[in-house]
């Protein structure tokens, strides 16, 4: 039976949002309906992660948890770079999988549950040349903050790490596709834009950088703010860098993985920046932009990781003074350089490090928000808050903000920041400004 009915869920990254709206943005062209719920749903896409074992392994566990009480299942597409890392071995390991579709495929998922539903199986895991993008529809609804991928895939080839295999070679869409759909997206309801890449800095069209492009999206009418996310230090070009003091619309916010504060560690992980260079990079910013809220990732436990490396890094997280970051432990992917690395690091070790360094970040986050409170500043609104007259909203420096207000999602409200935790920020409201 040809399925009328769809669910998609995303795990994993930021991409993974974008690339689960522009496949429900095909299956709605084609007459299908989105179901709140899983278990309504004719065809369920998991729109999977690979970045860390937990994250694949989680893939195959809400495979299995599809089958219904009275046996029977969903059509089900495993989608996303769990499905692009395992291709058909996927359905060997999980017979109820029906479709797997590799993030740089899935703009020919119509035809493939068509393929499904006549009794095929079908594998896509091509990294076509030709561009997926233009094979969508156009954007015709959009949240207050929307994502816009603009470049994809690594060529960085960090020794930990799957999404050069994943996601494939780096690639930039073209400058008048990145503008037009930043257009259709403000028209269809956005005010702010995140840029989304592996890789975000490195995008060029050969002849301009993402400064440029910046520049460019900041004349469009309607947009408000604009993000980008995730870069590399390798591509974070002076022009970038000198954006952030002259465009206003760009948000005084960098999220600039280091992770780790250890020269012979960030060696082994093959990425090409020292500590130096890296807070040469974060003193430019601030320079750039004062009030910058600097991010970042960390991985604990990556092979041949002491406790004097470790140290180094706690060390670099009190010379950043960070606003906000995240840290995971080291997971081994299969297929990576560093997998295969002697003097793996045990659980516990990378767990008490885990623990110690969250620790530490989470001084520092509390500290940058607790430098907030007295300062009146915008707040975009996002969603309802748990109380009732409550909103969520962010502020320029991404804090999460909860304020009594009757703006709605999309409004972005005057107001000062009044009380900070380590993870969110409570706002008074001074007055409406904007719907
Ligand atoms: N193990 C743990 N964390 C990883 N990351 C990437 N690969 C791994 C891995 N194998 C982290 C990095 C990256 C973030 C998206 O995920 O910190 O910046
Ligand atoms: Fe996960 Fe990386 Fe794929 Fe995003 S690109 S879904 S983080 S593996």
């Amino acid at each position: 039976m040809t399925p009328k009915t769809f669910k998609i869920k995303n795990f994993g990254c930021q991409m993974n949002v974008y690339d689960g709206e522009r496949m429900s943005e095909l299956l709605a062209a084609r007459g299908m309906s989105a179901t709140a719920e899983a278990d309504d749903a004719d065809l369920v896409v998991l729109n999977t992660c690979h970045i860390r074992e937990k994250a694949a392994e989680k893939a195959y566990s809400d495979v299995g948890r599809l089958r219904r009480e009275d046996g029977s299942k969903p059509l089900i597409a495993l989608a996303g770079c769990v499905a692009q890392a395992e291709g058909a071995e996927a359905q060997r390991r999980s017979p109820m999988i029906d479709i797997v579709v590799g993030p740089q495929a899935y703009h020919r998922l119509p035809e493939m549950v068509d393929a499904a539903v006549g009794g095929n199986r079908p594998v896509d895991t091509d990294m076509p040349t030709i561009s997926k993008f233009e094979a969508f529809p156009a954007r015709r609804k959009a949240n207050p903050s929307a994502f816009l991928t603009i470049q994809e895939g690594c060529d960085k080839f960090c020794t930990y790490c799957v999404v050069p295999y994943t996601r494939g070679a780096e690639v930039s869409r073209p400058w008048d596709a990145i503008v037009a759909e930043a257009r259709s997206l403000v028209d269809a309801g956005a005010c702010e834009i995140v840029l989304l890449g592996q890789n975000v800095n490195a995008w060029s069209d050969g002849k301009h950088g993402l400064a440029d492009l910046i520049r460019a999206l900041a004349g469009i009418d309607g947009l408000e703010r604009i993000r980008y996310t995730t870069s590399h230090p390798a591509d974070m070009s002076d022009d970038l860098i000198a954006v952030h003091g002259e465009v206003d619309k760009l948000m005084p916010y960098l999220h600039l993985p280091v992770q780790s504060g250890s020269d012979h560690i960030l060696k082994a992980m093959n990425r090409s920046h020292s500590t130096e260079t890296y807070l040469r990079i974060m003193d430019k910013m601030r320079a750039a932009r004062p009030d910058i809220a600097l991010s970042g990732d960390f991985i604990v436990g990556f092979p041949g990781e002491t406790e004097a490396d470790f140290q180094a890094t706690l060390n670099i997280v009190d010379e950043v003074g960070y606003a906000a970051a995240y840290s995971f432990k080291y997971s081994a992917r299969p297929g990576t350089p560093a997998a295969t690395m002697e003097k793996q690091i045990p659980t516990e070790i990378m767990e008490d490090r885990l623990a110690r360094l969250h620790e530490r970040i989470e001084a520092h986050q509390l500290a940058f928000n607790a430098g907030k409170v007295g300062q009146n500043t915008q707040i975009l609104i996002e969603r309802m808050g748990r109380h009732a007259g409550q909103m969520i909203g962010r502020s320029p420096w991404l804090q999460s903000v909860h304020v009594a207000t009757d703006a709605g999602p999309g409004d972005i409200i005057d107001a000062t920041l009044v009380a900070a935790g380590p993870r969110s920020m409570t706002g008074a409201i001074l007055q409406k400004v904007a719907a």
